[in-house]
């Protein structure tokens, strides 16, 4: 719902290298920030609140806390059970400290690049999301006046010129103050030091960052779900805030000094409880979720459908729903709508590649889908007559948000669909449509993209009713199907040992291909990202039709190449496109409907979904192909929840 303004999820930063190669300070890494003080054990505090972001960022952690009134500093590069290894032997004893967890794409993501940085004299210690762009300006002038750097890190910069204007001013707040104006740039910032052993200082500049406040103790996130275990009194700094942290409450200032009044809320967030419910991985279980997801989903939007048939009744119960949970379109705005223009990346791109047929079926408004960070470096197009529809899990990816301010300045009506009801996202969209899927852990999007799917859908239908094109009883018709779809998900789900054997058969390919026509395209790409990311098989989706034009080039006896065929105005040339490919000798996989018997003889792999039309295909195809993914990935001993190279937000460009 709009107006839940708790938590928010943000982690960024940059490396020496990362800037030089990417030029302009455009760098992707993810991280968490952590803090803790307290008359409890800061360390226990820091490590759990650490685990709960650990997904975001896994190349190193580190710790920095005050030990009868000394900095101690503890890091180590890789997974966070390297830190615990090494608290385990030599857990230092306090009541406060910070933490982080990073990322990066650049850069080796070595102890000494490990956050906590400090300055030489250890008056500081800092822990930084973000980038700061000036930092090597920043760097030739601590240079210049003698100081030393001890890592390729532009966090270092931010202690050292901290610990700089503390020499001149002997207060921290005043440091810290001069410290930032200083700094360009997006960035979030938790700064501990030993003259301060009571107290946190810390930074948000249009990033995020949480403090949470209990009974004598405080805590500090660049997520609100890291705090929310341990109170639900809650408050997020805003774009350019300075809070100083006690165990006994806060004082927030504006940048330029100015001390800022604001309560905590409280929140009425559910507590995410991240626990893996008896599977060996966070994946699997999310996609076994996922008829849970649909149909919390479509609960919430849909809530009188299971009931008796009243087909006026269910219009208007879709119709106020939505306007409840955040839609606040006008009918006579909807008619003035001359085109929808969607942005995302990803997965969350390939759920709008379905939206834009969804949308264009059912609402008859030409649809236009763009990659958020194509949009970079041009004049996104569109005006007030345009809704633009944000969609990210996370709420938070950087391309998508810079599209949607973008589309939001031009006057377009903004609508976002996303899984955090607290991410900027949320707070930047006129309209918000929030899935119901609880957290997703694990790095690959499976939960989410069903669950922005059906937000499609429902948006689709809304939009067509309220336009006149949908007779009520197509409406109610189409609304029961929908509620239908989770039975038959489970259906599937109930053959992943199938789809184990068939995985197991084909993962030693070296290149897998991934076709569908129409509303399966996009499950095809899906299909493909699945593979790629969690089992590292290169594996490429197309539209069917265009194999002839070049892919097929790739095609031999090594290749396996999965075809999506469902009943629908494409299902024949899909067929004869996937004919193409048993020609060329590939190995043949099918996802076809569970009465198929075309598919016999063609193909050596078939794995079954129930009967059901192409229009709410994408709803059921990608479900077996996420399981092959996983059962791929599984088998090679990849580690699929936290895949290689990836973070769970892109919150930079
Ligand atoms: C793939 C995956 C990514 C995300 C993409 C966008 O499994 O998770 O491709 O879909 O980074 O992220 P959000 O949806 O948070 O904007």
């Amino acid at each position: 719902m709009k107006g839940d303004h708790f938590g928010g999820r943000n982690e960024a930063g940059t490396s020496e290298e990362a800037e030089e190669a990417e030029g302009d300070g455009a760098i992707k890494k993810m991280c968490g920030i952590v803090g803790y003080l307290g008359s409890g054990s800061a360390v226990p505090v820091l490590v759990s609140e650490l685990r709960s972001l650990e997904y975001r960022g896994y190349d190193s952690a580190g710790l920095a806390v005050i030990e009868q009134g000394n900095l101690r500093i503890l890091k180590a590069a890789g997974k966070l059970a390297n830190l615990e290894t090494i608290l385990k032997e030599k857990s230092p004893i306090a009541q406060v400290g910070i933490g982080h967890t990073r990322w990066a794409t650049h850069g080796e993501p070595n102890d000494t690049n490990a956050h906590p940085h400090t300055d030489e004299s250890k008056v500081v210690a800092v822990v930084h999301n973000g980038i700061i762009e000036n930092y090597r300006e920043l760097k030739n002038e601590l240079l210049d006046k003698g100081i030393n750097f001890s890592s390729d890190t532009d966090t270092e910069v931010v202690a050292h010129l901290v610990s700089y204007y503390y020499g001149q001013t002997k207060d921290m707040l005043k440091a810290v103050r001069k410290a930032v104006t200083r700094l360009k740039g997006i960035y979030a910032l938790a700064i501990l030091s030993p003259e301060y052993p009571d107290r946190i200082f810390a930074v948000n500049h249009h990033y995020s960052l949480t403090v949470g406040l209990g009974e004598n103790e405080s805590f500090l996130a660049s997520d609100g779900l890291a705090v929310r275990p341990y109170t639900n009194q809650l408050l997020r700094l805003e774009q350019s805030e300075i809070v100083e942290l006690t165990s006994s409450g806060y004082k927030l200032y504006s940048f330029d000094g100015e001390e800022v009044k604001r309560a905590p809320i409280t929140s009425e967030g559910n507590l995410y409880v991240i626990d893996k419910g008896g599977y060996k991985h966070f994946l699997l279980k999310e996609i076994n979720e996922q008829p849970t997801v649909l149909r919390q989903t479509l609960a919430k939007y849909l809530p009188d459908v299971q009931k008796p048939v009243n087909l006026k009744k269910e219009r208007t119960d879709l119709v106020n729903s939505l306007h409840t949970a955040g839609i606040t379109l006008t009918k006579e705005q909807i008619k003035n709508i001359d085109r929808i223009q969607i942005v995302a990346c990803g997965t969350a791109f390939y759920s709008g590649m379905v939206g834009k047929y969804i949308l264009e079926s059912l609402a008859q408004i030409p649809t236009d889908i763009e990659i958020a960070s194509e949009i970079r470096g041009r004049k996104l197009l569109s005006n007030e007559r345009t809704l633009t529809i944000a969609v990210s899990q996370s709420g938070e990816t950087a391309d998508t948000l810079a599209a949607i301010k973008e589309a939001k300045e031009n006057g377009s009506h903004t609508l976002g669909i996303t899984n955090r009801a607290d991410s900027h996202l949320a707070h930047i969209t006129t309209d918000l449509i929030t899935t119901e899927c609880g957290i997703e852990v694990s790095v690959a999007a499976t939960k989410t993209y069903i669950a922005q799917l059906a937000s499609f859908y429902l948006l689709g239908i809304y939009l067509a009713e309220e336009k006149g094109l949908l007779p009520p009883e197509k409406a109610a018709q189409l609304k029961h199907e929908l509620y239908l779809i989770p039975t038959w998900q489970e259906k599937i789900l109930a053959t992943s040992e199938d789809i184990r054997q068939a995985a197991l058969k084909y993962c030693s390919a070296k290149d897998v291909v991934f076709m569908g026509r129409g509303f399966n395209y996009p499950t095809a790409l899906e299909g493909a990202l699945k593979l790629k990311e969690l089992s590292y098989i290169h594996a490429s989706g197309y539209a069917a039709g265009e194999l002839k034009h070049g892919p097929i080039a790739v095609l031999d006896e090594n290749v396996p190449v999965v075809t999506i065929l469902v009943p629908g105005v494409v299902y024949d040339k899909s067929l004869s496109n996937a004919l193409e490919a048993k020609a060329r000798q590939a190995k043949m996989i099918a996802v076809a409907v569970e009465d198929d018997d075309k598919v016999n003889g063609i193909f050596e792999t078939v794995m079954r979904i129930p009967v059901v039309d192409e229009f709410l295909s994408p709803l059921l195809t990608v479900l077996p192909l996420q399981l092959f993914a996983y059962y791929a990935a599984e088998a090679l001993g990849k580690d699929v929840d936290q895949p290689r190279n990836l973070a769970k937000s892109v919150t930079v460009e």
